[in-house]
């Protein structure tokens, strides 16, 4: 092991020669300006972007990404688009919060800043749906502010270079001043991207390609230590709770009963196949016979729904009804299974449709 008193972590070395990695290593990706282009970059794309990659994985983002910018290829068309066209093209990327926040941010910047996105990190954070990672984001990708951006990969990476041993999430602070430390003064928004192609290619959560191909190999104390595998270290038992509910299916003639989420809280205003509350348990026995929409003759379906939520795991087991008459259920509406992809549905809710409609899939 090298004399660990001998490591350079000098912040503008590092920052340079992370920079220098980044200049022939950049990841290509829709919304970036590649290092050295005279381009200048669009804020409209780069809220865009940020605002689809809070949660979502890039090779998920590049797609709807894609396709929004052919619907609404600025703020102003964005703004006055139908909420519902929007949320359609949303469907399938989760937390749909984002695109609610989207639409009305849209909005936001066309009346209250003329269709401009301000520059600052403090006046980023004052609209709809950007947080404090993503108003840094945009502050320094699309403006070139020195802004300490810090989101889980960089969090990661982080950690490894300086060895920080104490547990997340009390070690946020001291990994932001650590990072606020390496953030160069000029090319913000180069570096901003560098740390995140690091954390992707190199510096990954379960892989690690230290070994020659990583510019702060040399610099890293971790790597010097042999504890990168085990950084950042987690709080114990923060792992997610499971939530457990049932889902309500009922089918009559090719048709299936769905109604509308509430506006405020989890897949807000969504389209869904409806279901019982879902509850914190630690088993099935735990949870409670569900309330059901009709006395009638309804019948367990086998096997689960497994779906994953920032904060829970969700299991989802359905009930079923066939029905031989088109009677009114509670709230919603009967709808063709021929007109279900149209609907747009969030990814839970095609899950559960999945799960029933195989392998007989003709309904
Ligand atoms: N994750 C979040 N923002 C990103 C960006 N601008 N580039 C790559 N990955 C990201």
């Amino acid at each position: 092991m090298d004399n660990i008193t001998s490591i350079n972590q000098d912040p503008a070395e590092l920052a340079d020669a992370l920079l220098d990695w980044y200049d022939e290593n950049a990841r290509e990706l829709p919304w970036r300006i590649p290092p050295g282009s005279v381009e200048i970059p669009d804020p409209y794309h780069i809220w865009l972007s940020e605002i689809m990659l809070q949660q979502t994985t890039v090779v998920t983002v590049i797609p709807y990404y894609e396709k929004f910018l052919s619907l609404w290829p600025t703020v102003e068309d964005l703004a006055i688009s139908e909420l519902d066209q929007l949320l359609a093209a949303w469907a399938g990327l989760g937390y749909y919060a984002r695109a609610r926040n989207l639409h009305k941010c849209a909005n936001y910047i066309v009346n209250e800043f003329n269709g401009s996105f301000p520059e600052t990190e403090s006046e980023l954070l004052k609209l709809p749906g950007v947080g404090p990672y993503t108003a840094a984001a945009i502050a320094a990708i699309a403006f070139g502010k020195q802004a300490v951006v810090l989101d889980g990969n960089i969090e990661r990476v982080i950690a490894r270079v300086f060895n920080v041993t104490s547990p997340l999430p009390a070690a946020k602070p001291e990994l932001k001043k650590l990072a606020g430390q390496m953030t160069p003064t000029h090319r913000a928004g180069d570096y901003a991207q560098a740390v995140m192609d690091l954390g992707s290619d190199i510096c990954g959560s379960k892989i690690l390609k230290c070994s020659s191909r990583c510019p702060w190999e040399e610099n890293c104390l971790a790597n010097a230590l042999g504890t990168a595998d085990h950084l950042p270290r987690r709080k114990p038992g923060t792992a997610k709770p499971t939530r457990r509910g049932y889902v309500f299916w009922a089918e009559y003639n090719g048709h299936l009963w769905l109604c509308r989420r509430p506006e405020s809280g989890l897949l807000g205003g969504m389209m869904e196949v409806p279901s019982s509350d879902w509850l914190e348990s630690s088993d099935w026995n735990a949870v409670p016979m569900p309330q059901i929409p009709i006395i009638a003759n309804w019948k367990e379906t086998p096997g689960l729904v497994h779906h994953t939520f920032t904060h829970f795991h969700l299991e989802l087991k359905i009930i079923r009804l066939e029905l031989s008459e088109m009677i009114e259920l509670q709230e919603g509406g009967w709808y063709p299974f021929s007109r279900i992809d149209d609907l747009a549905l969030p990814s839970l809710m095609m899950k559960i449709i999945n799960h029933l409609r195989q392998p007989a899939l003709d309904l």
